[in-house]
């Protein structure tokens, strides 16, 4: 069984928190000395441009390194790494034209295991601890192409009032993922964007423990301005501002990520 752990970052319900949480718990491995790849499956760009400045977001794409070229190729991801100003901490980006990823993948054999096929010779090659993948706030065939590339999913849930909104279809998902790639794991709800002075916070948070078979982290991510700083600079709070509140929250759900995967 390789060593590398594939960890997705997926919730249909937009603006979660999965991209920030992705970057932030990668960049917070890395700084614990694990050697991680993220890979950008969203068309929004949000994990690249969360490194990157966007000309260099531009060229990346115009270089034809990104996951849409890797999947509509069937090449070895390898192909489509960059690495970040971190050593130990790579990225394959994304671009604007995952928005047609879907049709891409109609036509292919076996449609469900490309992206998984295409992890492969990165895996083999053992290089890497981790790979964490960041998904798009979308339920279809390239979600379903992360989940079965995926041993682990980390739902990330926002404490707002629609934040739990449709989060049995994403179950329902998990469990449809389950029966084609029967090792994939729920780690996880990570809440985030926790504001502890509204009461309506406590009360996701009831709902979230009383739901039978979810498993929550301890660790929540509360709302803190120093997250869109850092993302405004092209970098995550973990690396941009150390001891803010966030840094601390997104390293310590890193320790918990690892505790879970090391049991
Ligand atoms: N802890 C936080 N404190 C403050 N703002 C945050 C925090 N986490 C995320 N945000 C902000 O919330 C917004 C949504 O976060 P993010 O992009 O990570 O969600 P997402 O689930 O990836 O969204 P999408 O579904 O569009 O991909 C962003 O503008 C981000 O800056
Ligand atoms: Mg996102």
């Amino acid at each position: 069984m390789s060593k590398t752990k594939v960890i997705a970052f997926a919730n249909n319900k937009g603006g979660s928190g999965k991209t920030t949480t992705c970057s932030n718990v990668a960049c917070a491995l890395s700084m614990m000395g694990k050697k991680v790849l993220m890979i950008d499956g969203d068309m929004q760009l949000n994990l690249t441009i969360s490194y990157f400045d966007e000309e260099s977001a531009l060229s990346f794409a115009e270089a034809e390194k990104t996951v849409y070229t890797a999947i509509k190729q069937e090449r070895d991801l390898s192909n489509f790494i960059v690495e970040t100003k971190t050593k130990g901490l790579d990225l394959v980006p994304s671009s604007s034209l995952m928005s047609e990823i879907e049709f891409e993948l109609f036509t292919k054999w076996q449609r469900e295991f490309v992206l998984k096929k295409c992890l492969e010779p990165v895996k083999a090659k053992g290089y890497y601890d981790y790979i964490l993948i960041d998904a798009p706030p979308t339920l279809g065939g390239w979600v379903m192409n992360v989940l079965v590339a995926s041993d682990y999913v980390i739902i990330p849930v926002e404490a707002s009032p629609w934040g739990l909104f449709g989060l049995a279809n994403m179950f329902d998902f998990c469990a449809k993922v389950k029966s084609i790639s029967p090792n994939l794991q729920i780690m996880g709800i990570a809440v985030t964007k926790a504001d502890e002075r509204k009461k309506y916070f406590k009360q996701t948070l009831e709902t979230l423990k009383d739901m039978e078979g979810v498993r929550l982290f301890e660790n929540y991510i509360r709302v803190d301005s120093a997250v869109e700083w850092s993302q405004d600079n092209s970098m995550p709070v973990v690396a941009f501002k150390k001891n803010s509140r966030s840094a601390l929250e997104y390293t310590n759900l890193a320790k918990e990520i690892l505790s879970y995967v090391d049991r």
